[in-house]
């Protein structure tokens, strides 16, 4: 997501991006207090916090580290972002929830996160919102981009290795592209300019809903539509239960996000998640 936020954000001005690997400015989430130092010398109108300690199953081992990046630095940013009067644009997540029900879940919805990772970006949140820093959160799902791994690319890889693939079909949700998020990121970050009632919290996840089967066989088929040889096909993808894969972190069930609070704030109209999987797909064939 951070490279395709620095595409993005490019035109609404100066962009100072960093890593973890930056020398200029710390940009180590594992260091907050140098993160601090970063900003006070920065001086940055806007900040945008797309890094976090994504390995879910890997931060119940070590929910420290997971907390240190997802709750501890992100407070720091708030804190600074407060200070100065700059804007916080920081990404939450579906595993906010507890995964039960049908229903999509709304941004005032009760949490209950099942594992660390959950946890610990529900605490980044909460001490964000503490903060009293002018803030848009935005929580999504799902994601993935033609830059890096992804549940998309994998699928195509086991499919062109075997001869049958296994693919969960009891978690509900909407791939996300990383290109939507920071394309409706740099929209919002305009958008709220002298408009201080549009901050906040939204569900920002692209539209529709499927699951990882459903997901996989749309990509396998849109692939071979494309003309990609593979040896599992479309009906060689079989539906499991979540309880066929033991994972260290559970995952929630339900992951339907209700985007109409976004969609109505920045009269934005959410594409269903095939089109965005499509570009994706049409761009790793290519
Ligand atoms: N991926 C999803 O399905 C999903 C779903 C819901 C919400 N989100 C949220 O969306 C945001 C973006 O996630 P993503 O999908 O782009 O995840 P990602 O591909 O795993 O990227 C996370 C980035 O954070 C960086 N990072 C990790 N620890 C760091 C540290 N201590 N200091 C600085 N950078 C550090 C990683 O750098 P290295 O690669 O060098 O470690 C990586 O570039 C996150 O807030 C995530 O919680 C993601």
């Amino acid at each position: 997501m951070g490279w395709e936020l620095q595409r993005a954000l490019a035109p609404l001005g100066e962009v100072v991006a960093l890593s973890a690997a930056s020398v200029d400015f710390c940009g180590d989430l594992s260091r907050p207090d140098a993160l601090a130092q970063t900003v006070r010398t920065v001086q940055p109108d806007v900040i945008v916090n797309a890094a976090a300690h994504t390995a879910v199953d890997r931060a119940e081992s070590e929910p420290e580290r997971a907390r240190l990046v997802n709750a501890t630095a992100p407070g720091m940013l708030a804190e600074e972002a407060a200070r100065l009067g700059a804007l916080l644009v920081h990404y939450s997540t579906d595993y906010v929830f507890d995964g039960s029900g049908e229903r999509a879940w709304c941004e005032d919805d009760a949490t209950g996160p099942l594992n660390v990772y959950g946890q610990t970006k529900l605490e980044g949140e909460q001490r964000i919102v503490a903060s009293g820093c002018r803030h848009l959160l935005f929580r999504t799902s799902w994601v993935y981009a033609a830059r890096g791994g992804n549940f998309a690319k994998t699928m195509l890889r086991l499919a062109s290795e075997r001869e049958a693939l296994s693919v969960i079909n009891d978690q509900f949700g909407a791939p996300t592209g990383a290109d939507l998020l920071a394309d409706v990121t740099a929209h919002a970050i305009r958008a709220v300019q002298g408009h201080d009632d549009l901050l906040g919290t939204y569900h920002l996840v692209a539209g529709g809903v499927t699951t990882w089967f459903d997901y996989a066989r749309h990509v396998i088929g849109f692939a071979q539509g494309q003309g990609k040889a593979l040896r599992a096909g479309v009906e060689a993808v079989q539906p499991v239960a979540t309880s066929a894969f033991p994972t260290a972190a559970r995952r929630p069930a339900n992951s339907r996000m209700d985007t109409r609070k976004l969609q109505g704030a920045f009269g934005l109209s959410l594409p269903d998640w095939r089109l965005g999987v499509e570009r994706m797909l049409t761009e790793v064939l290519g």
